[in-house]
């Protein structure tokens, strides 16, 4: 039976079981393309996702719809993207993304202390530039850049310039 068997499949077993160097450095090669292709990819897609200037212009709110030492939120560039527009005590406008940058949790503004506060782990952003104030945010909040035009204020653009807070 086992003759039958090697007849009916003449394999050459030694020679199947070992494997050439060839072979070994094809693998090697489509392995490495792979992993270069895999992090050109990774790569790529991580430069898509980070926030660009350059979004279509969105109108916040109007001027007089908002007093000073307020806040009001809104959504920038996309639909689930908070953000918050303060007003602050002085009459002037800042705006900035509402996601803390250490564990996203939303900032709420605090106009006794004209700052953004994340009540997760207590830390702190300056209102007037989003640099970091308190606690364990690594960078300063992203600032969205804001006009007045015709009376209201309008989302123009996220400031994506590095800040170490
Ligand atoms: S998530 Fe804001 S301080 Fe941790």
């Amino acid at each position: 039976m086992d003759d039958q068997l090697k007849s009916d499949f003449p394999i050459d077993w030694e020679r199947d079981a070992t494997v050439s160097r060839r072979e070994f450095f094809k693998f090697m090669t489509a392995a490495s393309g792979g992993l270069v292709l895999g992090s050109v990819g990774l790569a790529v897609w991580a430069t898509a996702r980070r926030p660009r200037t350059g979004f279509a212009a969105k109108k916040i709110v109007h001027v007089e719809s908002i007093g000073p030492g307020t806040s009001i939120g809104f959504a920038y560039p996309g639909e689930r993207d908070l953000c918050l527009l303060i007003r602050h005590a002085d009459g002037s406008f800042t705006a900035f993304t509402r996601r803390c940058t250490h564990l996203s949790c939303p900032v709420d503004y605090e106009p006794d202390r004209d700052r953004l506060y994340c009540p997760c782990h207590n830390g702190a952003f300056s209102a007037r530039d989003g640099r970091v104030l308190q606690g364990p945010p690594p960078q300063a909040l992203l600032r969205v850049l804001i006009e007045e035009r015709d009376g209201a204020i309008w989302a123009v653009g996220l400031d994506e310039r590095k800040s170490d807070g």
